[in-house]
């Protein structure tokens, strides 16, 4: 990317940290263990998001076995390598190489099956998976899928702050990806030691930060490594302000607007309702889903 025109967006009654969550242990797939942080108690506090999983490991032991062929259906995956190789098979003919920086976006639509595998048998692993839900009104359209390489992230510096614009605008920049609905901001902050970050972010919108290296501060409250920060949707706040310490921090601040419609779930399929639940498993039987 050339280096974008950066508009400083200030913010000047920031939202405080409602609630700081640590992750759960997990496995997933054929038995990849990773740190579920977005659980499903807080999918209706965080709607329109549904899940993040975290995962990081230098054991191949942790990460090898993949996630062999499985269904989706009703929501968008979106899929964030720091480090490592993943190859990605779908339904619809889609294949791609996930590498070091790269997301995948995936709308599941009204149906995928698909694979994500490692391609690397050592060296480390790194990675987030996020599920944002999609509005009643989408969740049977045809299924969508887009790699975006790292290089084609826009990416711009400002006050020590290296910012990855996955999703959303941030100081004028637009991200890889837009979506109405749900408006999602996805970005990727990397902080030097002692920089701070202003990001606005409308009420409404449901918005968290998970810091994945050294540490920072949201008004007064100290986010440690490993915690994802709920934002409070304070009435009349405009934006988040972080604050690196005296760490090199990298965190995920991610928002978005919510959906107010049912959340039902059963494993990979997430619908409005428990009938629609029972005909994404009956198609998924009858070979009918994707
Ligand atoms: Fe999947």
């Amino acid at each position: 990317m050339t280096s974008p025109v950066v508009t400083p967006d200030t913010v000047l009654a920031p939202r405080r940290v409602e609630r700081l969550v640590a992750g759960q242990p997990t496995s997933d797939g054929a038995g990849v263990k990773l740190t579920r942080v977005l659980t499903q108690p807080l999918q209706r506090r965080l709607d329109p998001f549904l899940m993040l999983d975290a995962f990081g490991s230098d054991n191949p032991g942790d990460y090898i076995a993949g996630f062999p062929d499985h269904p989706h259906r009703g929501f968008e995956t979106v899929t964030y390598m720091i480090a490592g190789r993943m190859r990605h098979r779908d339904s619809a003919g889609h294949e791609g190489l996930l590498t070091n920086g790269g997301v995948q976006w995936m709308t599941a639509g009204r149906g995928v099956i698909h694979s994500e595998l490692p391609e690397q048998e050592e060296g480390r692993m790194e990675g987030f998976q996020l599920w944002l839900n999609l509005a009643g009104k989408d969740k049977m359209r045809p299924a969508w899928y887009r790699d975006i390489p790292s290089g084609q992230i826009p990416e711009f510096t400002h006050d020590g702050v290296t910012v990855r614009v996955i999703a959303g605008a941030s100081h004028g920049v637009a991200g890889a990806m837009q979506r109405d609905t749900t408006e999602p901001l996805y970005l990727d902050l990397h902080l030097a030691p002692g920089a701070r970050f202003e990001q606005p972010l409308p009420v409404q919108a449901n918005a968290f930060v998970y810091v994945y290296r050294g540490a920072l501060a949201i008004g007064d409250t100290p986010v440690p490594v490993q915690r994802m920060a709920i934002l409070a949707n304070t009435a009349g706040s405009d934006g988040v302000v972080l604050q690196a310490g005296d760490m090199p921090t990298r965190a995920l601040l991610i928002a978005g607007r919510p959906l107010n419609e049912p959340i039902a779930q059963y494993g990979p399929f997430v619908m409005n309702t428990r009938d629609e639940l029972m005909q994404a498993v009956e198609d998924y039987q009858n070979g009918t889903l994707a």
